[in-house]
């Protein structure tokens, strides 16, 4: 099988994370258990995602002039992702995450910093890469006109793009209707298309008029094909170390096998299996599972 391409256009950060048992109070110190760092960004975590698990991967996105990110970019560099079209802007910094852990679950604060210089004209000059792609998968952490300009040029070119809406902000129809696939979780379903939250995923997917993948968390993922079809996928049962990073593992497992030519409902029960292994160890990056590990544990789950 040839591997996919996958194209990520996105942000690249630095994660500060603190774990602590209890999370302060306005005005409260508290003292917490411990702190780390480790490379992270949506967009960056994506491509490492992706590259794991077969593809061959471009990352668009942009740096600062700073330590941070050299640490990105040899993180890059060791899952042989190309990082040609990340750019370096003079006078910036590198966005960073600032990241509490408390029993497996997250709180994050990013300060985009050089993420926020990625500029439409920045991907409309990478017409070639993008066309080239199998592939394009794009997030919220970048400037929202250069998400709609990649969207509309990807369509253009008729490359299906896969958008994970985080964080989550409203969207106009025409350029949802762009998409191959829209990945929200309930809460930034509700957000991004304002449409109200009802008593069932089944509910609220019915009334998305495109293809769409909603991420549920523990209960797994729900979907609908282009064909109107639902179905759900469930969770597997595992011990949950940190979430940070589960969902963009879940996107790049979804776009690996689609871009593969896999059905939707096998693309989300690899990606179900794929963020459920993320979550065992601490940093966004450092759970990512390989190909086989994803394979394997699909198999042993029956
Ligand atoms: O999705 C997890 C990511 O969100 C973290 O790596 C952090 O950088 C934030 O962008």
């Amino acid at each position: 099988m040839a591997q996919a391409k996958i194209t990520v256009i996105g942000s690249l950060n630095i994660d500060m994370v603190t774990e602590t048992d209890v999370i302060p109070e306005q005005g409260e110190t508290l003292i917490g258990s411990a702190f780390s760092s480790f490379t992270g960004g949506k967009g960056a975590n994506q491509a490492v995602a992706c590259a794991r698990l077969g593809a061959v991967v471009t990352m668009i996105g942009c740096v600062g002039e700073d330590a941070m990110a050299q640490q990105l970019r040899e993180a890059l560099d060791a899952e042989n992702i190309d990082t040609t079209y990340v750019k370096t802007v003079p006078y910036k910094s590198t966005g960073i995450a600032a990241i509490t852990v408390t029993e497996g679950d997250n709180r994050i604060i990013v300060i985009p910093g050089a993420n926020h210089c990625l500029l439409p004209e920045d991907v409309l000059a990478l017409k070639e890469v993008i066309a080239a792609s199998d592939m394009i998968m794009l997030q919220h952490e970048i400037p929202l006109e250069t998400v709609e300009a990649s969207i509309k040029l990807a369509h253009s070119l008729g490359i299906p793009v896969i958008l994970n809406p985080a964080p989550a902000v409203r969207l106009p129809e025409q350029l949802l209707a762009q998409l191959h696939l829209i990945t929200p979780n309930e809460s930034e379903l509700a957000i991004v298309t304002g449409m109200e939250r009802k008593s069932t995923p089944e509910e609220l997917l019915e009334q998305y008029p495109n293809p769409i993948v909603m991420t549920a968390g523990s209960r797994g993922a729900y979907y609908k094909g282009a064909d109107g079809e639902l179905g759900h996928i469930p969770g597997h049962t595992v011990e949950v170390v940190d979430t940070t990073g589960a969902g963009d593992t879940f996107n790049g497992a979804l776009a690996v096998k689609l871009s593969e030519g896999a059905s939707l409902q096998e693309a989300v029960q690899f990606a179900v299996a794929a963020s459920a292994l993320s979550v065992t160890k601490l940093g966004a990056q450092s759970g990512m599972p390989l190909r086989q590990a994803v394979e394997a544990f699909i198999k042993q789950s029956g």
